[in-house]
């Protein structure tokens, strides 16, 4: 196998940002350089004042160590691929918004604009990483496009090594994966690249968690876990339903079946529904490769746990309504957390925003507040939320916030959206001085100790129980 000395990562996002980082923190004998096409992005990852492009704790202190040191963050993509063994490929997969399998099907036109400069530029053999999520049998396509373009005497490795780390505790991740998933050809030459790069992380994973396997069970296998954890979560929200309308606790259900060691009790947390770049999109691309396999009720039974999701927003959207006597027309709503979850800035899909566009429709007046998101992102994504509504409407009935307690004042309801830690110690007896009253809290995250506000004096409905407000 070739012992990897330099390593390229085609994409400086949410991804290919941390693992490459990381890959330099933990390999000092190894020159990572993480190159991207955006300019501003870059010259984030290499402000002097560590004002990275993404949050997630414990990222500044990796990159402070690193960077500089064997870490570089460049445009210069094509220099970075010639000099780099190893290439990661770290680009966006977004769902396709046009064309055939629009809505559904994983847009691979960045994946296949970074493989065909890998085969445009590069003048030595190379290892091709798949690190985006992609769907099964990219790999046969890279390798297909790498071989008709690459010059004589170069030869690629097609690998597939999906990530699996999880937003708000990527580095924690990183740093002790539960394990690293790498998928290649069962030749020779497939072998030899795999072990190149098991080898890698050899360097801080311990062996019996690196799992090598066959390119196509590999790159399904990143599809099936986000659509199994995604599943989890609709089937709890499902009975977060069932919960409300019979006075059932989904706290005391989780607990309860959780217990069972073949359910166990992690990842059980009703809410008011899941978001982020992941989940939906890869279930939905799952749903997309059922259906051209001519497999519709596997591709029924996934589309399921999407509509679930959006079923859950909604059914929330609705509560509130309900629950402030059937109208917000004109009324005031603080919408705490605008991040799909708490310690990232990352509103992809965020379950806040479909909250914030329902409230809107019903003609509200929203307050916005979030510690990592900016200002420039919340507007982008009501803009997008709200296609047919011109910005200058939206921010006539949207305020930003720069703290939770300034959101809720004067309002008439408070709407816990992401589960940050710090909404739960404010201080809830100021804010409740300063609400109009009846002063209503929607805890959209299981997050608040319902009880305690109520002593205070606010009417709480927390999602996943019956009792009344
Ligand atoms: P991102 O959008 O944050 O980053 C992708 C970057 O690639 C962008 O900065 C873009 O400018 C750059 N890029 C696109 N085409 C390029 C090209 N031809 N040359 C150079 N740079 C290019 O996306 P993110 O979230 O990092 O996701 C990347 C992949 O990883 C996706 O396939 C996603 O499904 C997968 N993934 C994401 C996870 C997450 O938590 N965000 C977790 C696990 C996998």
């Amino acid at each position: 196998p070739v012992q990897v000395s330099k390593i390229c990562c085609i994409g400086a996002g949410y991804v290919g940002g941390p693992t490459c980082a990381v890959i330099a923190f933990k390999c000092p004998h190894i020159s990572v350089t993480i190159v991207d096409l955006n300019q501003a992005r870059i010259d984030a990852w290499n402000s002097s004042d560590f004002k990275l492009p993404i949050y997630e704790p414990g990222l500044v202190d990796v990159v402070k160590h690193a960077r500089g040191r064997n870490l570089f963050f460049s445009t210069d993509v094509d220099k970075a691929i010639q000099e780099a063994d190893l290439i990661f490929v770290s680009v966006n997969t977004p769902t396709k918004k046009s064309g055939v399998g629009a809505g559904f099907a994983a847009d691979l036109n960045y994946v296949e604009l970074a493989t065909r400069r890998i085969a445009a530029v590069a003048h030595s053999s190379k290892i091709v990483v798949e690190k985006s999520t992609v769907p099964c049998r990219t790999a046969e396509s890279m390798r297909t496009i790498l071989e008709a373009n690459s010059r004589p005497g170069c030869r690629f490795d097609i690998l597939s090594n999906p990530e699996f780390l999880a937003e708000g505790t990527a580095i924690e991740d990183l740093l002790a994966p539960d394990r690293v998933l790498i998928g290649s050809l069962q030749t020779p030459d497939g072998l030899n690249a795999c072990e190149s790069l098991a080898n890698v992380y050899a360097n801080w994973v311990p062996k019996e968690r690196v799992l090598t396997v066959g390119l196509w069970s590999s790159e399904l296998s990143k599809l099936a876990a986000n659509a199994m954890l995604a599943q989890r979560i609709s089937s709890i929200n499902a009975l977060s339903a069932i919960c409300e309308a019979t006075g059932a606790n989904i706290d005391e259900v989780a607990h309860a079946i959780g217990f069972d060691s073949r359910i166990g009790p992690k990842f059980l947390r009703a809410s008011v529904g899941f978001g982020g770049s992941c989940f939906q999109k890869d279930i939905l691309n799952l749903v997309y490769l059922s259906e051209s396999l001519h497999l519709p009720q596997v591709a029924a039974y996934w589309r399921q746990v999407v509509e679930m999701n959006e079923y859950q927003k909604s059914r929330f959207s609705k509560t509130v309504v309900d629950t402030l006597f059937n109208t917000i027309t004109g009324k005031h709503i603080a919408v705490l957390g605008f991040a799909f979850k708490a310690d990232t800035g990352d509103t992809r899909e965020s379950p806040a925003i479909s909250l914030v566009r329902d409230f809107l429709s019903e003609r509200a007046y929203v307050t916005i507040y979030d510690p990592q998101v900016e200002e420039a992102q919340i507007w982008l994504d009501l803009s997008e939320a709200c296609p047919l509504v011109p910005l200058e409407t939206i921010k006539k009935q949207v305020t930003i916030a720069s703290s939770a307690l300034d959101a809720c004042k004067n309002m008439e309801a408070v709407v816990i959206a992401t589960e940050w830690k710090e909404f739960r110690e404010i201080n809830w007896d100021s804010v409740y001085k300063n609400m109009n009253k009846p002063a209503f809290v929607f805890d959209g995250r299981m997050l608040v100790d319902a009880d305690a506000l109520r002593a205070i004096g606010f009417k709480v409905k927390v999602i996943g129980r019956g009792e009344r407000v």
